[in-house]
């Protein structure tokens, strides 16, 4: 008897990585590091890295649309946009908000979520907690960092470890097997030291001191973390794959945060799970942070890996310090559906209107918009004494 029960499938998934790549030879031309340093110790080869024009916004839109395109969905149906991030375009107003508005998702609502680099798997937990409660249908989730900005090109002990980049999934409502089984999510303060950007917030605003002593820059604590994240993962996809009630060997893939080779081997190891079993695409990318797990699915997905009716472990854990895990049943209804031509070209329409009406609305509310309105009225009223 198939299960019906109400879960969060995904139907739609894309990623964006910039164009621009850095190669551990580029970055041993500028600081004091070996491209066999970084190989060994992360398996990092290349990162890709956003143009001076790009941010966090413009990269979580195109992987937004990637994943739209996929499920061949209409942005309009979308209910909630979350963006998992630590590197928003600016503190206020949210990442989410620019997706939302450049995706003319008129009907949904729009939220950051800071849960550092395991941002992405939590807020996918919040998109089925959503879809679980029946208020929402449509869920966007997007991980999308722009670590670029935030680390100190000039410290090789972190600018040699991260890269830029977006995942997004669609989450719809279904009534199936496939979709999320079980999600777990963690949090440790008491490790906020061992990876944070000290200054910029309320505790510490950003000043000329702030900045020349570097602290809005990322700073690291790498034995540490190491450690947390040798220990947590495993323990992490223990945890979830009990609440899925799945055992490890009916996993067949496991999608890890991308932060370094060597944590993904140690929890293998805890785990006596073939490595072969993980995910991993860290020596292309290096640490996109929020983006790593998307982007490896995105990967694994397109790459025929990931089949449906297969069942995944999505992993992540980072700055706070935090931990998110959840396990999945990739749908036989989420092969890639071949796009109807008018919606394609619907959604092409509906995002030059977002553009456009964007513009419109910002010219309405600024002076010169004011003043034509006013000018507008002046003339109304005059029509109407004349009549
Ligand atoms: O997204 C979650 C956040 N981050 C992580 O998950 C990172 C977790 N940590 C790590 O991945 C590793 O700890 C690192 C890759 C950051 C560092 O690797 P490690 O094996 O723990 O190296 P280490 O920090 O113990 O440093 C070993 C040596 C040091 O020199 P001394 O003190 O032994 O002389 C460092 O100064 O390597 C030196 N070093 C470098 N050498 C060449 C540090 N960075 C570099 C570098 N190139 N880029």
């Amino acid at each position: 008897m198939p299960e019906t029960r109400r879960r969060a499938e995904i139907i739609g998934w894309g990623m964006y990585a910039p164009e621009r790549v850095v190669t551990n030879d580029d970055l041993a031309a500028l600081m004091d590091t070996t491209d066999d340093w970084i190989r060994t110790r992360t398996g990092i080869e290349r990162r890709h890295i956003a143009a001076e024009h790009q941010a966090t916004a413009a990269m979580a839109i195109e992987a937004a649309r990637a994943a739209l395109a996929v499920a061949d969905a209409d942005p309009r149906d979308i209910d909630l946009v979350i963006v998992g991030t630590m590197t928003p375009d600016t503190w206020m107003p949210s990442t989410a908000c620019a997706v939302q508005n450049a995706l003319g998702a008129l009907h949904a609502g729009a939220v950051d979520l800071n849960a550092g680099c395991s941002g992405f798997v939590y807020a996918l937990t919040m998109a089925h907690q959503a879809i679980l409660s029946g208020e929402h249908e449509l869920v966007l989730v997007v991980g999308a960092d722009t670590m670029s900005r935030i680390v100190n090109q000039e410290d090789r002990a972190t600018a040699v470890l991260f890269g830029d980049g977006a995942g997004a999934v669609l989450l719809r409502a279904g009534e199936g097997s496939a979709g999320v089984l079980a999600t777990l999510l963690g949090s440790d303060g008491s490790g906020a030291d061992l990876l944070a950007v000290p200054a910029g917030g309320s505790a510490l605003p950003a000043s000329a001191e702030t900045v020349a002593q570097g602290l809005h820059y990322l700073s690291m604590d790498g034995r540490q973390v190491f450690r947390f994240a040798a220990r947590i993962v495993p323990r992490a996809i223990e945890q979830v794959l009990e609440r899925a009630g799945l055992t490890l060997d009916e996993v067949d893939w496991i999608i890890p945060h991308q932060a370094n080779l060597r944590i993904i081997e140690a929890a293998a190891k805890r785990l006596q799970v073939e490595e072969s079993r993980f995910c991993v695409n860290v020596n292309e990318y290096g640490n996109t942070s929020a983006a790593s797990v998307p982007i490896a699915l995105c990967e694994a997905v397109e790459r025929g890996q990931i089949q449906p009716g297969q069942q995944l472990v999505l992993v992540g854990f980072g700055a706070g310090l935090t931990w998110a895990a959840a396990a999945l049943r990739w749908g036989p209804s989420v092969q890639e559906a071949p796009a109807v031509f008018y919606r394609r070209w619907l959604r092409w329409l509906i995002y030059r209107w977002a553009e456009l009406h964007t513009r419109w609305l910002r010219f309405a509310r600024s002076r010169a918009g004011r003043a034509w309105g006013g000018a507008q009225e002046r003339w109304r009223r005059m029509r109407r004494k004349r009549e």
